[in-house]
């Protein structure tokens, strides 16, 4: 996994939880600094998460779909990655997932690359389709929530199918109103 998505998750914490909350996960979990461009064991990624847990109190659903609904909005996406927004509306911007994330995946390990199959099943639905590592289910649908908003649109997210076990087939769904 590529340092960004630590660094953006890094400083949604940061954001919510304080600097020294942030600081004391990172040290805890044997992180020095993180650097944008370099590759993590997604392990990294559960471990910060456990430690925000245990110094917050906060239970795993909320810091995961709070950290959905911030991602966007977070200063390093702002700074250095706003220019993904730039799709004309939600759906465009959900077509262009996978191009992005390959682009991140670049240079990762084969079993680091993970993609969402997206199905547009008429014209008032879309379908994700995913098989993660980690359970993201609630993060996924935080930050498509936040994308609608965005993009001003009117739509209803839900999860079809969440399988708690790893690398199963999770689905969410866009429901245009
Ligand atoms: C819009 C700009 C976005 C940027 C710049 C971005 C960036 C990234 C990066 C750098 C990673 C780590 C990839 C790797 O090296 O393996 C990542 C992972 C991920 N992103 Fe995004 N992302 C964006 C949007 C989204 C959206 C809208 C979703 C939800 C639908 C999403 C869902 C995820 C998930 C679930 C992972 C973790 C996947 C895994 O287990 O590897 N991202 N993203």
């Amino acid at each position: 996994m590529k340092g960004t998505f630590l660094e953006i998750f890094i400083d949604y914490v940061q954001q919510t939880y304080g600097e020294e909350t942030a600081l004391l996960a990172r040290l805890n979990c044997g992180l020095k600094r993180v650097i944008s461009t370099q590759n993590y064991p997604r392990e990294i990624f559960s471990r910060y998460l456990q430690e925000v847990k245990r110094l917050t109190g906060s239970n795993e659903a909320h810091i995961l779909y709070n950290f959905g609904r911030s991602f966007l909005f977070t200063p390093t996406f702002q700074k250095v990655y706003h220019a993904y927004l730039y799709q004309s509306n939600l759906k465009d911007f959900i077509l262009a997932l996978n191009g992005i994330h390959r682009r991140f995946s670049q240079g990762a390990s084969e079993d680091d690359k993970s993609y969402f199959t997206i199905v547009c099943e008429d014209e008032d639905k879309i379908v994700l389709r995913f098989s993660l590592s980690m359970h993201l289910c609630l993060f996924i649908k935080g930050l498509l929530e936040s994308a609608a908003d965005i993009f001003d649109e009117k739509v209803h997210i839900y999860k079809h199918k969440c399988n708690k076990r790893d690398n199963e087939t999770c689905e969410i769904v866009i429901a245009y109103k």
